[in-house]
């Protein structure tokens, strides 16, 4: 990556693009926020984006997109089968995940949908590094069980450990041990692992579960929605890999997969997901269910436009110039607010910051959902919306009872080139405010509560 340095040493990231269409944002008044956030139910999912000033909600589908992805647009080869954008799709990633197979589909958890169709079974077990949300309703949809397996380290805000998404090969292997082979469906990593503060995995960790995967039969599948995020970090973190071009990367992560599915909304900055085998039989597998829930083979959901700008997103990522760009901006915000006080997760990783939502209220107990009041607090106070990932995020046990997330944490996700450094300091600078005063910040409880996946939907009010 380019390294400027500044005469007085200070560290500042620098964006490595320049912007040449941009969107005009309001920043509307604190009283109209307040109407907002009430007519939204103090559900950040529920607000319009022209009330929102940034926001930080997700980085999926909202990334920036390069000129070269809007000029593929144009090319794109219109045809319900045998477009030649797919064929240049999947030669493309045939080519930078060195695997035969590929399928399109529609997005990121409609993949995990037909994965988890294909291969959970009643009664079977899905042993990962953590959960995302959908991964796991669709698990259990299936009527499997998610386990999960990561370090001790992986479930501390506040840490010095580089890859707290690894998993732990000793509990991996007593697992293994304790399991019968034909009821584990499959096991998961996930990379930069998304609810736990966008948290990598070291490649020695992703080599080594491979091993104990392949010793024992068990099918390894990457989750690569995150994985520009954490190819950076491995380059920058990881001894032994610094001097690795970000392509002889992917290669050696991809060796130790047999199935590797992403949703391109966060890979490529486009939109669309696919599925990507080693094994002739498990693509047969998975193909036949595409046409009843995707669509034609070879284009699986998504438009080829979508198609075009999805291949030259993910050619893009070797660039790592292009691929930094989300995790220098994180680490200088999660920097900025560590300064001024505010818990946050550290290392900082990549999708976006995570403010420690139980050391920010101490105070208000899982059950009134400190997160999700700290992401209501900070957009009527600044017009930036995030978004609860906490308890609010899981849903209640077959018994009714809460199932408390480990971590209670605010996300703000930072698209990839999307907010300029006067932007994230402006973000600071309310946060900041925000901690300062947080006594002004109650509890919530629900009035209404989805059953599935209920963060989405979900009304709540103030606790008192
Ligand atoms: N896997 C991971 C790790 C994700 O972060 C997401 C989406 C998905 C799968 C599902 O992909 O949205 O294309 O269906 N994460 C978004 C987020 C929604 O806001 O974190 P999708």
């Amino acid at each position: 990556m380019s390294n400027i340095k500044f005469i007085n040493q200070e560290h500042i990231p620098i964006e490595m693009h320049k912007a040449r269409i941009v969107q005009k944002i309001n920043l509307i008044s604190l009283e109209e926020r307040i109407k907002a956030n009430n007519k939204a139910s103090n559900n950040s999912h529920l607000l319009k984006n022209e009330d929102v000033f940034l926001d930080m909600l997700t980085d999926s589908g909202v990334n920036a997109m390069s000129d070269k992805q809007l000029a593929a647009m144009m090319e794109a080869d219109d045809s319900y089968a045998g477009s030649s954008s797919y064929f240049k799709l999947k030669e493309k990633i045939n080519e930078m995940f060195d695997m035969p197979y590929f399928l399109p589909i529609h997005q990121g958890r409609a993949c995990e949908h037909l994965l988890s169709r294909v291969y959970v079974k009643e009664g079977m077990i899905v042993p990962m590094n953590y959960h995302f949300t959908t991964t796991k309703a669709h698990i259990e949809l299936a009527k499997g069980k998610v386990i999960e397996l990561l370090t001790e380290e992986g479930l501390k805000e506040e840490s010095d450990c580089k890859f707290k998404g690894n998993i732990d090969i000793n509990k991996l292997n007593e697992l293994i041990l304790k399991t019968e082979n034909n009821k584990i469906a499959f096991l998961r990593i996930e990379a930069a692992t998304n609810l736990i503060g966008g948290q990598p995995v070291s490649l020695n960790n992703m080599k080594e579960v491979s091993k104990v995967c392949r010793e024992n039969n068990v099918k390894i599948i990457l989750d690569a929605s995150l994985i520009s995020d954490n190819l950076y970090l491995i380059k920058t973190r990881e001894k032994g890999y610094e001097n690795k071009s970000i392509n002889e990367i992917i290669k050696e992560i991809s060796k130790c997969f047999d199935i590797i599915y992403f949703s391109g909304r966060k890979l490529g900055s486009s939109r669309g997901g696919g599925i990507c085998f080693r094994e002739e039989q498990d693509f047969l597998l998975v193909r036949n269910l595409v046409p009843v829930y995707e669509g034609f083979s070879t284009y699986g959901g998504m438009s080829v436009r979508e198609i075009e700008c999805m291949r030259v997103g993910i050619e893009e990522i070797l660039d790592e110039d292009v691929i930094s760009q989300g995790p220098i901006f994180i680490e200088e915000m999660t920097r900025l607010l560590v300064q001024n006080g505010v818990p946050m997760v550290t290392p900082s990783g990549g999708l976006g910051v995570h403010i420690d939502c139980t050391k920010f209220l101490p105070n208000i107990p899982k059950e009134q959902y400190p997160a999700a009041s700290v992401a209501c607090a900070l957009y009527i106070i600044s017009g930036i919306r995030g978004t609860e990932r906490g308890t609010l995020s899981e849903d209640r046990d077959d018994n009714g009872e809460e199932h408390f997330a480990p971590m209670e944490l605010l996300r703000l996700a930072l698209p990839r080139r999307v907010f300029t450094l006067s932007q994230i300091k402006y973000a600071v600078d309310r946060i900041t405010w925000l901690y300062n005063n947080r006594e002004l910040i109650g509890g919530l409880k629900f009035t209404e509560e989805p059953e599935t996946l209920r963060f989405f939907f979900r009304k709540i009010r103030a606790y008192r």
